[in-house]
């Protein structure tokens, strides 16, 4: 047998991030979600696009329910990317208080459902007062051992990437880090998802097939589920359905089958 990575898709039982129980066999650890849709949802029912995003809150809710439930250990959210800023003013001023509601309302929930929170994305320009909220609630579930929810606001992967660079640029002029030493894991290591597990899985929802700037160094290797139904729909069982599939893959990392050997 080589030394492949072997596919958690084939049941690989490993170490939760804090010592936790094992993985269940064919459960992926870490789950992004690119959460796509609102806006159709709300126009093919004749409703304002901010009424997709609304009912795109309460699938969130569903979803963190259902990610729990379901023994995931990461579940990384795309809530808003770098490139949305080009929407209309009254959309984004929307998208930012439904974080501040979401945030307001439901951070005790996640703490006493012992989640973590974690926030990923460019923040310097952010208000203040969401800035304090994200602060917050990364300082408030900071010790929290269940989930791990990864919200990525104002995220972009190129920005991710160019800005892990402009740090191994600078400790290098600073002679704290040597050319040799910029290797993958330490590019890795400056990202904002410094730590995290690479997604096993991602789900795009809206039929929507491309990343749109989401975690692209990390998910190098990730299985892709597209699903045709929009965000709004989303629940337990899209959850489900999606980890199902993934549970059929093989995962080969370059390498041969998982099912045949090596
Ligand atoms: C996803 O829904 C939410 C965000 C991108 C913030 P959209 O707003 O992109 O909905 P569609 O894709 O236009 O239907
Ligand atoms: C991706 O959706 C971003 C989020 C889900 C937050 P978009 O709707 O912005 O992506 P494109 O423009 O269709 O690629
Ligand atoms: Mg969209």
């Amino acid at each position: 047998m080589g030394e492949r990575p072997m596919s958690r898709a084939e049941g690989v039982q490993e170490d939760g991030p804090t010592g936790a129980a094992p993985q269940a066999a064919g459960v992926p650890v870490h789950v992004g979600v690119i959460m796509d849709g609102n806006g159709r949802w709300a126009t093919s029912r004749n409703l304002p696009r901010v009424e997709g995003h609304r009912r795109g809150v309460e699938a969130l809710r569903r979803c963190v329910r259902a990610a729990r439930e379901i023994g995931i250990r990461y579940l990384t959210i795309y809530s808003f990317s770098s490139e949305n800023w080009s929407r209309p003013v009254s959309e984004i001023s929307e998208l930012m208080g439904l974080l501040k509601r979401f945030l307001r309302h439901d951070l005790a929930e996640l703490h006493s459902a012992n989640v973590k929170v974690r926030i990923i994305g460019e923040r310097t320009s952010l208000s203040r007062d969401l800035c304090l909220m994200l602060d917050e609630a990364e300082a408030l579930t900071r010790d929290n051992t269940g989930l791990t929810l990864v919200v990525a606001f104002n995220y972009g992967s190129r920005q991710e990437i160019a800005s892990a660079a402009q740090r191994l640029a600078a400790e290098v002029a600073a002679g704290t880090l040597k050319l040799e030493d910029i290797t993958i894991e330490a590019l890795g290591g400056r990202l904002d998802t410094a730590g995290i597990p690479d997604p096993d899985l991602i789900i795009r929802t809206s039929g929507e097939q491309r990343l749109s700037n989401f975690l692209m160094w990390q998910a190098a290797y990730s299985e892709f589920v597209f699903l045709p139904i929009h965000w709004p729909e989303f629940d337990h069982a899209a959850l489900l359905g999606a980890v199902q599939e993934y549970a059929r893959r093989d995962r080969r990392f370059g390498g041969l089958t998982a099912r045949t050997g090596s």
